[in-house]
């Protein structure tokens, strides 16, 4: 199939998208609740949603409610996960409202659906985009991406956005491309991971690439090691039943982690242009070493085993710390580290990378031993606002040349206009009811992935216990020797 592309409107010198039906499937699950719902609120009141649009939530019949119920269950989900609370004199949320209807669709009845969605359309009139959102169980997609195709809507302006994880090792993510390719051209399709969605994950390609400072020291002659470090205080918050079958490096290190690494790893593009940075990041995957078992660590909370909903003898990591590395020109010889887990010390979403020490012969009488021994680092916190820290030594005052270590820091939460933010998740759909695929996955980068991931996921090594609160089983700070975990403030 072909796909015409048109220019998008634009709305002063921010552009807005064609006029669209945008259906979202699992439009009563957690993650609309969470995070759908609130974020295309957020774009509506920030005038980035199109001209004319209608929002149509869908579920099998089975958990069908009515219009009226779609709009209070989208109200109340606004009122718990908005930072603009809807309110009932507020003209934002009552336009808003207006736009939402509820439509059940089954394999095989699917006709309530496609009936809303020609409503819906005429009632927007002309050339109407469609966006279909699955924020459903991966085991769920084959079957909507199915119902797409056998009602008529997978048509030449369509597109669709798939939630990860995208199958569950190589095999699974090759069935699942061919289902969704049997119904759309890769260019419709929207693979989303909201990691790349963060204003501080996007601003690494501005940090490395705008800036003539950063990118000359950003190899393997100056780093000697880097950190994605994402540890949760979260646990599994009542998602047995999705988390027990998928572990933490499904569910973080494959999707989130490994993506970032694309970023931060990557060679410079010739354009920001989807094909450029999606090639890009394709030959970092390229270039990543199978994941080696010795150097993997797999922990699994005290307590994980007794969690509703999670079998007795459950072997699913909670906690996954790894090393890895991108053998290629740039980076042959650093190690990657990689670490997220629930229930751990603190939630952070760290990049650290560290570079190599200097001779410090002549500060040597001097020095003060840094108090915790670490060294130049720049260190990219991009959990929302954000932030950007490089960690250097000083000089202390005083007739001693006595060194301490000091830090240059960059907040976003106190430059720019905050008020311009978008969370991850709004930029995204943003971006797919643009047709921008920047910072979607190309069904290649998924499927090479799993591929440097099977054999870890052929031969697990056996789960370690680790107390809830803590960073994880002894093994993970031996993981990476003689380098040591960077979390800024606790050590
Ligand atoms: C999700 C994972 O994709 O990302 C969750 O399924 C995890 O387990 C979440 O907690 C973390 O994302 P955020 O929005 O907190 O950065």
């Amino acid at each position: 199939m072909t796909v015409t592309t048109s220019k998008a409107a634009t709305h002063g010198s921010v552009r807005r998208p064609d006029d669209h039906v945008i259906v979202l499937f699992g439009a009563t699950g957690d993650l609309a609740k969470r995070k759908l719902l609130p974020g295309l609120f957020h774009l509506a009141a920030a005038n980035l949603l199109p001209r004319k649009y209608r929002i149509i939530g869908s579920a099998p019949a089975k958990f069908a409610i009515s219009t009226d119920e779609f709009r209070a269950h989208a109200r109340q989900a606004c009122q718990d996960f908005c930072i603009t609370k809807p309110t009932r004199d507020n003209d934002a949320w009552s336009e808003f409202e207006q736009h939402l209807s509820f439509a059940a669709a089954d394999p095989d009845n699917y006709s309530p659906l496609q009936d809303e969605v020609q409503r819906a359309e005429k009632e927007i009139g002309g050339q109407v985009r469609r966006l279909f959102h699955l924020a459903v169980p991966p085991a769920a997609f084959a079957s909507v991406v199915g119902v797409l195709g056998d009602a008529g809507l997978a048509s030449e302006r369509s597109r669709v956005v798939i939630e990860k994880p995208f199958g569950t090792d190589l095999k699974s993510a090759i069935e699942l491309g061919k289902a969704v390719h049997a119904v759309f051209d890769e260019s419709q399709i929207f693979r989303i991971d909201h990691f790349l969605g963060k204003e501080s994950v996007d601003n690494i390609l501005a940090f490395r690439f705008a800036n003539g400072l950063f990118e000359p020291v950003w190899n393997r002659s100056h780093i000697a090691y880097v950190q994605i470090d994402v540890p949760e205080t979260l646990s599994i918050e009542g998602r047995a039943d999705f988390y027990d079958k998928t572990g933490a490096y499904r569910d973080m290190i494959v999707t989130h982690l490994l993506q970032v690494l694309g970023f931060v790893a990557m060679e410079p593009p010739t354009s920001l242009t989807a094909a450029q940075l999606r090639a890009e990041k394709a030959k970092v995957f390229d270039a990543l070493k199978p994941i080696d078992v010795r150097h993997v660590v797999r922990g699994q909370y005290e307590g994980y085993r007794a969690e509703p909903g999670v079998a007795p003898d459950s072997e699913t990591e909670t906690m996954v710390a790894l090393k890895t590395e991108v053998d290629n020109w740039r980076w042959h010889g650093v190690p990657f580290y990689l670490r997220s887990g629930k229930s751990m010390g603190a939630a952070r979403q760290l990049i650290t990378l560290g570079f190599h020490e200097p001779p410090l012969r002549m500060f040597k009488a001097h020095r003060k031993d840094v108090p915790d021994g670490r060294r130049n680092e720049i260190i990219i916190d991009f959990a929302d606002p954000g932030s950007i820290t490089t960690r250097f030594l000083a000089k202390e005052p005083g007739a001693e040349m006595a060194l301490g270590t000091e830090n240059m820091v960059f907040k976003y939460a106190d430059s720019f206009a905050a008020a311009n933010a978008l969370e991850g998740y709004e930029r995204l759909i943003l971006d797919a009811m643009l047709g921008d695929q920047a910072l979607f996955t190309s069904s290649d980068g998924i499927l090479r992935l799993w591929e440097i991931s099977e054999p870890l996921l052929e031969n697990p090594p056996p789960v370690e216990p680790y107390a809830p609160g803590s960073f994880g089983p002894e093994s993970v700070s031996k993981l990476i020797e003689p380098f040591r975990w960077h979390l800024p403030n606790s050590g």
